[in-house]
């Protein structure tokens, strides 16, 4: 059985469904259909390694629904996502006489559905898409809630749009053949919801990397009852994911109550500078994540009153993902300057994401915490590792 989880737009028509479940890749065919009616042919965007692995049964299915498809292979890895890549896919758009009742859909994990998303919503000013996640990090994060984009050389993530996918289609059974450090930085994410929404899912989070160990995942896959425990962890997961959403669709940038979107930017201050400074090689997006909700919990004990037993308690969660933790070499002082690059202007700009306690985040000012809090706090975790 799948499970469905609606994302359902505040004040706007457009909603759409997304389904986890098991063996769904080779219903891909009659999912098209469903969720894209009249839809003339479709465009895949994977890449090499993930289009071998389900490449061909994605498309068998779509021919034995008689939807055509074509297929376009972009390079593996971060900085493939470029406007350049892009380029190259409108252009296979343009060659195979894409139309506005066609359907775009990637399957890969998030660096093939922030392109796809953004080609998609590029070309003739919005094409229809949809998205068959096959990390963990994408089916619980990035294949949800309509952020697409690529990176440039003044930035991650820059350049983008909001554009919904018309579908989402996870398939659990796709992170069988999913390397272990990548699985560690999708569970990362996933602590990362627990601790934002509310000790029912930070427990659940936590009962379930008790349970499995990340090391041998593939391996659990022969007892039955993992995979539908996998299938109901991803679903909550995503729930979440889309009820934050649903909420606060584009990221309103007055917002700082803890329901906005921006909550789900809790460790990604740290995050993002402890992957700068490490030329985004050292660590996976999500274990710097990691990594940075440990440090904001550190300032959240000193700012916000987050209590030492909920610390120790996110500390033990974040290590049952089996994060990469070697932080040797690493300076906190470079890790701060990584942030607070602009001395005057970032810290009225820069917004914290803490936690008063689990499941209650609270937005901050940067000018409302001194250097020396965040110093320390940094300090503390690299220590620690
Ligand atoms: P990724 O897309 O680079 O995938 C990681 C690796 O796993 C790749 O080598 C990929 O080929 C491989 N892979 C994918 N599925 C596999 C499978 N089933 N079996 C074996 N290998 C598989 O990384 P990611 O963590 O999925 O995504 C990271 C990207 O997501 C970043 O670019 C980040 O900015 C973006 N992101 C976007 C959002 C959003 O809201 N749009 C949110 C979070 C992250
Ligand atoms: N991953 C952050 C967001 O979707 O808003």
């Amino acid at each position: 059985m799948s499970e469905h989880v609606t994302v359902a737009l505040r004040g706007r028509e457009h909603s759409y469904e997304i389904l986890v479940g098991q063996n769904l890749l080779e219903k891909s065919g009659s999912w098209v259909k469903s969720v894209v009616s009249g839809v003339g042919k479709v465009v895949i965007i994977s890449n090499e390694l993930v289009f071998s692995l389900y490449g061909e049964t994605v498309c068998a299915s779509l021919t034995a629904a008689r939807i055509e498809s074509r297929v376009w292979k972009m390079g593996d890895g971060e900085s493939f996502k470029s406007l350049e890549t892009t380029e190259a896919a409108l252009r296979f758009f343009s060659e195979n006489k894409l139309s506005r009742s066609d359907a775009v859909i990637a399957l890969g994990g998030g660096v093939v559905g922030d392109l796809t998303g953004f080609a998609a919503a590029v070309y003739l000013r919005g094409v229809p898409f949809l998205q068959i996640p096959t990390t963990l990090l994408s089916m619980i994060d990035s294949s949800v809630g309509g952020k697409t984009g690529v990176n440039s050389s003044f930035g991650k993530n820059l350049i983008g749009a909001f554009h919904q996918p018309s579908g989402v289609m996870i398939d659990v059974q796709t992170l069988k053949t999913l390397d272990s450090r990548e699985l560690t930085a999708g569970f990362c994410e996933a602590v990362k919801h627990g601790a934002i929404s509310g000790v029912d899912l930070f427990n659940k989070t936590s009962e379930f990397l008790k349970a499995y160990s990340v090391a041998d995942f593939a391996a659990q896959y022969q007892r039955q009852e993992f995979a539908e425990e996998l299938q109901r962890f991803v679903s909550s997961q995503v729930a979440f994911k889309a009820a934050i959403v649903r909420n606060d669709e584009f990221e309103d940038i007055t917002r700082r109550d803890a329901k906005s979107r921006k909550i789900l930017n809790f460790g990604h201050t740290v995050g993002h500078a402890l992957e700068k400074v490490t030329d985004y090689r050292h660590f996976k997006h999500g274990e710097a994540v990691g990594l940075g909700m440990l440090a904001a919990a550190e300032i959240s004990k000193k700012v916000a009153n987050f209590s030492q037993n909920e610390l120790s308690l996110l500390n033990a969660v974040v290590s049952l993902t089996e994060i990469h933790s070697d932080c040797k070499g690493i300076d906190a002082e470079s890790v701060v300057e990584a942030f607070v690059f602009d001395k005057k202007n970032i810290a009225s700009s820069l917004q914290w994401v803490l936690l008063e306690a689990i499941g209650k985040p609270r937005i901050v000012s940067g000018e409302e915490i001194s250097r020396e809090v965040v110093f320390e706090a940094i300090s503390t975790v690299l220590a620690r590792r």
